[in-house]
């Protein structure tokens, strides 16, 4: 089965072509960073008419690629929510054309099933059911069960900032270029992880949900402090990265020692991170619980991912391309 994935959530334009839900023949990703460096984050309305301008051309691309045709496929998978409002409209808009000219499926896929499904890209080792998934992106931080594709279930979150967006946020308040993540890792790998002790938030013991703001907060504070402000930054960065790493690493480890799972899988943007995905396979390996971790180029968002999740999911995310509306909140199940 081969599907065209469209992503359009956010500010990355990413077009794909993947074979049952595995095999990538291509992945397009036009990155909008320089267009939102100078305002520190992303602009929503710059990011929608990137979009507007950029997708024929990255549909195109991806079939080229490919070498494939549009009559050459067997369905569309576009992300439908959540994510910016503005954004997801022109991959929503364009899927539905697609369809409703070609005559193909259309899959409206939620973008955090997207994530959840990436591990399963170009691997012949796919994770085993149940899994336990840790996904952890720019505007989400969850705990996921996975008993089967039809059966996802958010077991916990964060109560405030995501993962991602502690790290967007403390970098800029170490002076770092937008996106974050990525730069306070770079900075981070010349730091003493444990030169300051950063506070390891849990809101109360009875859940596994997170918080990051008060993390945030207290490097804010302290890089205001006289001892801060004389700090090495790499110390900081490392020190900032290892208190998010452990509250992960805690959460996941306290999810299966509560309920046996096969597998554990960790995914989106902040997947990406080294130091995490180290901490991550150990804790797999104490608890002789094997960890997939997709692929970086899957770990960020992608349209791969997307037709893979469309794949797993199956008929039931088969929808009218004259009545898909892309939903800014659209909920998880
Ligand atoms: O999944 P994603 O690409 O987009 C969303 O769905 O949000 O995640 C983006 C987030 C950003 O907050 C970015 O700073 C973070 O992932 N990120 C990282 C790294 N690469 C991306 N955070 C820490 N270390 C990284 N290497
Ligand atoms: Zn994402």
């Amino acid at each position: 089965m081969l599907l065209l994935g469209i992503e359009t959530s956010c500010d990355d334009t990413a077009t794909a072509v993947v074979r049952d839900g595995v095999h990538v023949l291509s992945n397009v990703s036009t990155n909008q960073d320089e267009f939102h460096a100078k305002y520190g984050g992303i602009v929503p309305e710059i990011a929608s008419r990137r979009h507007a301008a950029l997708l024929s051309a990255a549909i195109d691309d991806a079939l080229t690629r490919a070498g494939v045709s549009l009559d050459g496929l067997d369905g569309i998978a576009v992300t439908a929510g959540p994510g910016l409002i503005g954004s997801l409209v022109v991959g929503v808009a364009a899927a539905k054309a697609l369809a409703f000219a070609t005559g193909l499926p259309l899959y409206a896929v939620n973008h955090l099933h997207g994530h959840l499904f990436a591990p399963f890209l170009e691997r012949d080792d796919p994770p085993p059911y149940p899994f336990l998934a840790l996904l952890v992106s720019g505007g989400h931080s969850q705990l996921v069960e996975v008993a089967s594709p039809a059966s996802l279930r958010i077991i916990a979150k964060t109560r405030d900032d995501a993962a991602g967006e502690a790290f967007d946020k403390t970098a800029r308040l170490l002076g770092l270029p937008f996106p974050g993540g990525p730069a306070l890792e770079a900075l981070a790998r010349d730091g003493d992880p444990r030169r300051f002790a950063f506070p390891r938030h849990r809101p109360d013991p009875g859940t596994l949900d997170m918080s990051f703001s008060g993390l945030k907060t207290a490097v804010r504070y302290f890089l205001e402090s006289p001892e801060g402000a004389g700090a090495r930054r790499a110390d900081v960065a490392a020190s900032f990265q290892a208190a998010v790493v452990d509250v992960l690493i805690d959460r996941v480890a306290r999810a299966v020692d509560a309920r046996p799972y096969d597998a554990l899988v960790l995914s989106g943007g902040v997947a990406a991170n080294s130091a995490l995905q180290v901490a991550f396979i150990e804790l797999g390996a104490r608890r002789g619980i094997p960890a997939h971790i997709p692929e970086r180029r899957f770990c960020t968002d992608n349209a791969a991912m997307i037709a893979a999740a469309a794949f797993r999911r199956g008929a039931p995310g088969r929808v009218d391309p004259r009545v898909l509306v892309a939903d800014p909140s659209l909920p998880f199940d």
